[in-house]
Formats: structure tokens, C-alpha cells, sequence
């Protein structure tokens, strides 16, 4: 095995094409066995499912090399298990977990030479995704479907890793009340293009989206789960009344982290605008995030600095990072079943 000639630590959040991705065909009725392939193109009717209207879902994971040099992939089955409720959701077929997690073993091994080595600050983010591939015309689901997964080599998803970040509280809104914010599916993506272009223009790193139906209550951001830090050192994690953020896989395990590693107290609860600027400590967290600490949020032109201020993060998020982190790379030990080892 060979590494790639890659400038590992300046890598951004970008896509390199690597050498083999998986596809699966869904036609009649089933999957097919799926295959690896060099192709990384797709020929699509002009009248796919995806294009006309959207039908897709994604997941997103990343392997780590360990300490001790083994690969690995972090949580893989809630991936598998949470492509199954986007599915179910967008009226596809679901991928079988265990051929989800089978995929995902089959292309970081076709690509073990781009996993980033350990200590070099990036990973391999993992892609599987899932769109409609028959042409459709009157709305309603595809009868075909196909599956795939790529793999990328990747840096931090915020330019400058773990320096603190400043957001803004978005005008648009990211998930109706019982809508598809709850899911992984494109759509809730395509629809935060512009306020995220928007944020960008007007220098901020990501947008704050409201609950829709009230613009009272923290949801979540475009690409991450939030989690603020109160003035005793709990950890205060936003719950939305209407089902509409996305259940982050890194929130999730960080509420675990904090509780049994770090002893803190966890408050899963609603969460106000008016009541952040109490809190101590702010970050965004998921797989390409990894926990992004939040120095300020511009709410139109109103600015809530928390003490943790610009330069770092604050000690509670800088020990959650530490924590997860060395869980994904090795160096702490993980709860049963929390590390996948492919290699
Ligand atoms: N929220 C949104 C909208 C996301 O796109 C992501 C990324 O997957 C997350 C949260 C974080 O989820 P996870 O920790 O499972 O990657
Ligand atoms: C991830 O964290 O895996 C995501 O899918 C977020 C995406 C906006 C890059």
C-alpha cells in the first residue's frame, strides 16, 4: 500500500476523485449484488426522478486511521439505520442496513490509499446516497433507483478548523413542522443554497435556522446540530417541538461523551433566541463539523459574544472535542460497538 501524494493537512472540505465507488441497481422490484467500479460517471434518463423532482438522500461518515494504525469508521450502523428512515420517508426502497455497512467496508478498502494518516488533521468522508433513476414525468415516485457510495479525502468543513466561527440567526427557514428536516434528503439542502450564499456574502460561516412555524427556538444550523454550554458547565442541547432537526449522529454521541466520560450534566430542552446570550459556550456539531465552537451570533445586526470569545474554544467544548475525537482516532477508549475496524 502506497499513500497518495496528497498535502494531507491543507486539504479543505472539497471532492477528490478517488479510485472506486459501489453502485447497486434497484429495478423490478429488488436490489441487485452490487458492484465497485473506476466509473465515476452516471448516465441518467432526461427525465429521472432526481432531476425532475429531487427525489434523493444521502448519508455522510468519515474513516479515521487509529493511533495504531487500523482504519475505521465511527457509529456506521446509525448511518445504515437513519438511510432507512430518509428512505422510508422519500418513498424509496430502503438499502438493507447490512449492505450498507458491507458497501461502506467494500469502498474505503478499493481506496485505502487516500485515507488521510493519522495526525494529519484530515479524513475520508464516506458518501453513500440514493436518487430516483427512471424517468417520471406525473409526480410521484420512481420505480428504479440506484445506490452509490464515493469516498473523498477531507479537511475541516470551516476554514480554520477549530478557531471559533461567527453565525447569524437565518431570515430563511431550513424545515416546515413535520416536514423532511428530521431526514437525510437533498432537498433540505438545495433550499438552504441561498441563505447559506447569503451568510457567506455577508461574512458569516453558517446559518441559525429558527423553529419555522414560531422563530422562537434554536433548531440547528445547515450542516450541524448545535450545543451551547450554560454558566454551571452543562451541556444544553436544542429539542425542536416540531420533529423538524436532524438526528445528529455527533450530538447524539456527545451526549453520551459528556455524560459518562466527562460527568456533566446533559439538558436535552427547547431552546429560545432570547436565552442564548446567558450561555457560555456555543458549537455546531456533525461528521464534517466535528464540533465547531461559535465565538458570536449575529441575530440582524444584535451580537451575542460568548465568554469563550474568537481565539479558541471554550474549556467545555475543547474537552468534548478532545474526548470524541480521541475515541475516532483511538487514543481513548470507545463504547462497545462505537468503532468499525475495516483495516
Ligand atoms: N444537521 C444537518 C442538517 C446535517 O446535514 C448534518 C450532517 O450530517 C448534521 C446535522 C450532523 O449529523 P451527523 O452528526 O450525523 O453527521
Ligand atoms: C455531514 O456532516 O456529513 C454532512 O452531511 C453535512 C454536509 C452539509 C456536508
Amino acid at each position: 500500500m502506497s499513500k497518495k501524494d496528497i498535502d494531507w493537512s491543507n486539504i479543505g472540505f472539497g471532492y477528490i476523485v478517488t479510485d472506486k465507488r459501489y453502485v447497486s441497481e434497484y429495478k423490478d422490484g429488488k436490489w441487485d449484488d452490487g458492484i465497485l467500479t473506476e466509473d465515476d460517471k452516471i448516465v441518467l434518463s432526461e427525465c429521472a426522478g432526481v432531476l425532475q423532482y429531487s427525489q434523493s438522500i444521502f448519508e455522510g461518515l468519515k474513516a479515521y486511521t487509529t493511533e495504531d494504525g487500523h482504519v475505521v469508521t465511527f457509529r456506521p450502523n446509525l448511518n445504515a439505520s437513519r438511510m432507512v428512515d430518509s428512505a422510508l420517508r422519500m418513498e424509496m426502497p430502503p438499502f438493507p442496513e447490512e449492505r450498507f455497512l458491507d458497501s461502506i467496508e467494500k469502498v474505503v478498502r478499493a481506496n485505502l490509499d487516500y485515507v488521510p494518516p493519522y495526525g494529519s488533521g484530515a479524513t475520508l468522508y464516506i458518501r453513500p446516497y440514493m436518487f430516483g433513476k427512471n424517468a417520471v414525468i406525473g409526480v410521484k415516485p420512481a420505480d428504479e433507483y440506484q445506490y452509490r457510495v464515493f469516498v473523498t479525502p477531507v479537511g475541516p468543513y470551516f476554514k480554520g478548523g477549530a478557531k471559533p466561527i461567527v453565525v447569524k440567526i437565518s431570515d430563511f427557514d431550513r424545515a416546515a413542522p413535520r416536514d423532511t428536516g428530521n431526514i437525510k434528503a437533498g432537498l433540505n439542502y438545495a433550499m438552504s443554497l441561498h441563505a447559506i450564499v447569503t451568510a457567506h456574502k455577508e461574512g458569516f460561516a453558517e446559518n441559525v435556522y429558527l423553529d419555522a412555524a414560531t422563530r422562537t427556538y434554536i433548531e440547528e444550523t445547515g450542516g450541524a446540530n448545535i450545543i451551547f454550554v450554560d454558566a454551571d458547565g452543562n451541556l444544553v442541547v436544542p429539542k425542536s417541538h416540531s420533529d423538524s432537526i436532524l438526528p445528529s449522529i455527533t450530538r447524539r454521541s456527545i451526549v453520551e461523551v459528556a455524560k459518562t466520560y466527562l460527568g456533566l450534566k446533559v439538558d436535552e430542552r427547547y431552546v429560545t433566541l432570547d436565552e442564548i446570550g446567558a450561555f457560555k459556550e456555543m458549537g455546531l456539531c456533525g461528521t464534517a463539523a466535528v464540533i465547531s465552537p461559535v465565538g458570536k451570533v449575529n441575530d440582524h445586526g444584535r451580537e451575542i459574544c460568548f465568554e469563550s470569545g474568537m481565539e479558541e474554544m471554550g474549556p467545555v467544548t475543547k474537552k468534548l472535542y478532545d474526548t470524541l475525537t480521541g475515541i475516532q482516532m483511538g487514543h481513548i477508549e470507545a463504547p462497545k460497538g462505537w468503532i468499525h475496524v475495516i483495516e
